[in-house]
């Protein structure tokens, strides 16, 4: 019987490039996912989008002088394209939460609000939270920093640890700081509306869980287990000018906390994709039945929101709502041993993979280093080896030698499957031996497993080849020969078959071999009767060491500081232009000339003074607090001939980012400003275009 499957992946913060660490952990695994369901005959659901609100959002925007609607839209378009170009991902609906792209969202998140109020589940509380006397506006969430007060980690954010992964109390961080101007916050009264999540618990979260959990993974579960042990209420509403307005009267300038409304974007994103459709009942029916399987694609710090805040609140709506099926939820994925990280320039840029290496290289290389059960990493040599040994050598080697052959030596035609042999019988029967444990591995999202049943079965293919020699048989028994191309023909089919969910172009350009036209619609084999193939262009290529040098080399250059530049683009040649030759005369360097590489090692960033005072001890120095992005850094800087403190607010700058830092009169620098000097002499800061946002690289 087919399935109704909702499958959704984690929705990005609109806030920034996405890396291969997001793509593992909750796209990858739910695409895979949802091309096998479908290929079995289940109707799927896939939904996505970007999540627009909350302080992720406010504080990027403010600190790149970007209205947030604009900002959000721009990351959102970006996000798109890196998903679906780069890695192949085919969502049904991928929408995003902010009202103007979804007009559903901000009325259906508002109807959960006052479900939950009205159910009991949802109580007004005053209390104390941060707030900025300089600046006159309460810090919710990230705009604190502190220590954790559970892990020790010291860039903990007011709302959860980067690195535990676990929620957090902000008034309880060590050495709280407020991330725009990096003073100590105060204590101010504010009235919040706070989730009962012990009452839920024990009205239904434990109970459930206890009785859900027993299939889920065991990374999943024992996460929610402990989670669950230490559940207290907590705040769903902020202080903030951007977000899901409370549905209240006076309420003014208070929003929904955004871990309320980003997990009702998977039903208003797909609530809008339906109505779009002209089909606006299809929504509730299928969110609404019971028999619909949900099932949450998330990275390991989402585990807890995922598996027993968004299930209360979805209960506690008692509105009829389904509730998930699975949460297979992956553990964290880092690069090269360390974590990725899009500011520092630890991570794989776009520009290093994109037109180099193929979406299916790329999704299988992914698939094999899952972090399913445990954390993970890319290693640039294992991508090589899996690409190189996996794909190349070994399926697509099978594919290529059988369609050769067939082509060279048998005019591309096969008979039809008649009576197999013993051992041709084997080897088919191996065919489907594969295809249950993948479906088994693919429906227990071990998809790591799928990657290694696949290769596998593959290895056997070659296996039967070398045993069979064709080469051999063609003198000696032609008829036989023929007929064990046929079966070549079979089990090349079944492999395109079974790779399709992980390697879905390739796939379709190995059924493209067959003629008349077959479909990856699933079918299981090929029809029996004679058939003719065709060869096809080489499916995968090698990845060189040179390239692996290069990306290692440039990591490196990152872990000393220096910048990461991507590998540079061949540039484009004019049709009349020779291609240059080597050892082509080069221009003379000048007298005192830098290598290039002298000069990439200088970290230059945009940035955004956000205070600026007098040093104390200093009449010629100001001390500045500038924004670079994701980090806030104290400049001692020699201008105060040039400017008043007050004119510096909010002046862009650009800053050395990668000196040492030196202690300036009594006061540490954290980096350089760039100025030159005036017709008087006086320095002037340099300052980048406009539209680049703080922590930009200039070049
Ligand atoms: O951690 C994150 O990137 C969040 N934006 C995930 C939200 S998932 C869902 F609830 F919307
Ligand atoms: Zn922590």
């Amino acid at each position: 019987m087919p399935e109704n499957v909702i499958v959704t992946s984690a929705l990005p913060y609109a806030n920034g490039p996405i890396h291969f660490g997001h793509v593992v952990g909750a796209y990858l695994p739910a695409d895979i996912y949802v091309r096998f369901r479908r290929m079995r005959g289940d109707h799927v659901h896939f939904v996505c989008g970007t999540d627009e609100h909350g302080v992720a959002i406010t504080l990027k925007a403010e600190q790149a002088g970007k209205d947030y609607q604009a900002y959000v839209d721009h990351w959102h378009k970006e996000i798109r394209r890196t998903l679906e170009e780069l890695v192949g991902i085919r969502f049904d609906a991928f929408s995003g939460t902010s009202h103007a792209r979804n007009p559903h969202h901000r009325e259906l998140a508002q109807r959960f609000f006052l479900d939950l109020l009205h159910n009991g589940y949802l109580f007004e509380k005053t209390e104390e939270q941060f707030f900025s006397p300089s600046l006159g506006r309460f810090l919710p969430d990230r705009y604190v920093e502190g220590t954790c007060y559970l892990c020790g980690f010291d860039e903990a954010r007011g709302d959860e640890c980067p690195r535990c992964g676990k929620y957090l109390d902000a008034r309880r961080l060590a050495n709280p700081l407020c991330t725009i101007d990096g003073q100590p916050p105060v204590l101010k009264a504010t009235k919040h509306w706070y989730l009962d999540l012990p009452k839920l618990k024990q009205e239904w979260v434990q109970g459930w869980f206890e009785g859900k959990a027993a299939d889920w993974k065991a990374n999943v579960k024992a996460f929610v287990a402990n989670d669950l042990e230490e559940l207290r209420e907590r705040p769903e509403t902020r202080d903030l000018p951007w977000g899901v307005p409370v549905p209240l009267p006076g309420t003014d300038g208070k929003v929904l906390y955004v871990w309320f409304d980003a997990p009702i974007g998977y039903l208003s994103i797909s609530k809008q994709y339906f109505a779009e459709r002209g089909e606006p009942e299809r929504f509730e029916r299928l969110w609404k039945d019971p028999s619909t399987r949900l099932i949450h694609f998330v990275g390991k710090d989402n585990i807890t929101f995922h598996c027993l805040i968004f299930p209360a609140m979805l209960y506690g709506t008692k509105a009829g709502w389904i509730v998930p099926a699975n949460v297979p939820a992956n553990e964290f994925f880092q690069l090269e041993g360390r974590k990725f990280n899009t500011s520092t320039g630890w991570f794989i840029p776009e520009e290093s993979v994109r037109g180099r290496f193929s979406t299916d290289a790329l999704r299988y290389a992914l698939c094999t280093m899952m972090p399913e059960t445990a954390d993970a990493d890319w290693s640039w040599k294992e991508f090589q080896a899996r690409v190189n040994a996996d794909l190349n050598d070994n399926l697509g080697n099978f594919v290529a030698r059988s369609l050769r052959f067939a082509e060279r030596f048998l005019e591309s035609e096969l008979p039809p499957l008649g009576q197999p042999a013993p051992r041709d019988r084997e080897i088919l029967a191996a065919a489907g031996a594969a295809a249950a444990d993948m479906a088994a591995a693919f429906l227990r999202f071990e998809f790591r497993r799928a990657c290694q049943r696949l290769m596998a079965f593959s290895s056997e293919c070659n296996r039967y080849y070398d045993e069979m020699q064709p080469w051999v048989l063609r003198k000696q028994d032609p008829a036989r020969c023929r007929q064990v191309l046929r079966v070549c023909a079979e089990l090349v089919h079944s492999l395109a078959i079974l790779a399709a969910p992980i390697l879905p172009d390739t796939a379709q350009k190995v059924l493209g071999a067959f003629l008349p036209a077959h479909d990856d619609a699933g079918r299981p084999s090929l029809p029996p009767g004679p058939l003719r193939v065709q060869p096809l262009p080489t499916l995968f290529t090698k990845v060189e060491d040179k390239v692996v040098e290069e990306e290692l080399a440039r990591l490196r250059a990152v872990a000393k500081g220096g910048t990461a530049a991507a590998p540079a683009a061949p540039p484009a040649r004019k049709p009349d232009e020779k291609p240059a030759t080597a050892g082509a005369p080069q221009a003379a360097a000048p007298a005192g000339a830098i290598a290039y590489e002298s000069f990439a090692a200088v970290e230059l960033r945009a940035g955004t003074v956000r205070a600026a005072r007098r040093h104390p001890d200093a009449d010629k120095l100001l001390v500045l607090e500038v924004g670079l992005g994701s980090e806030t850094r104290t400049i001692v800087a020699g201008i105060a001939a040039s400017y008043t403190p007050e004119a510096l607010q909010g002046h862009r700058v650009v800053v050395v980012a990668n000196l040492a830092p030196r202690k300036l009169r009594g006061i540490e620098s954290q980096g350089m400003l760039l100025a030159a000097d005036d017709a008087e002499g006086k320095p002037r800061l340099l300052t980048p275009g406009p539209g680049t946002p703080d922590g930009a690289k200039v070049k």
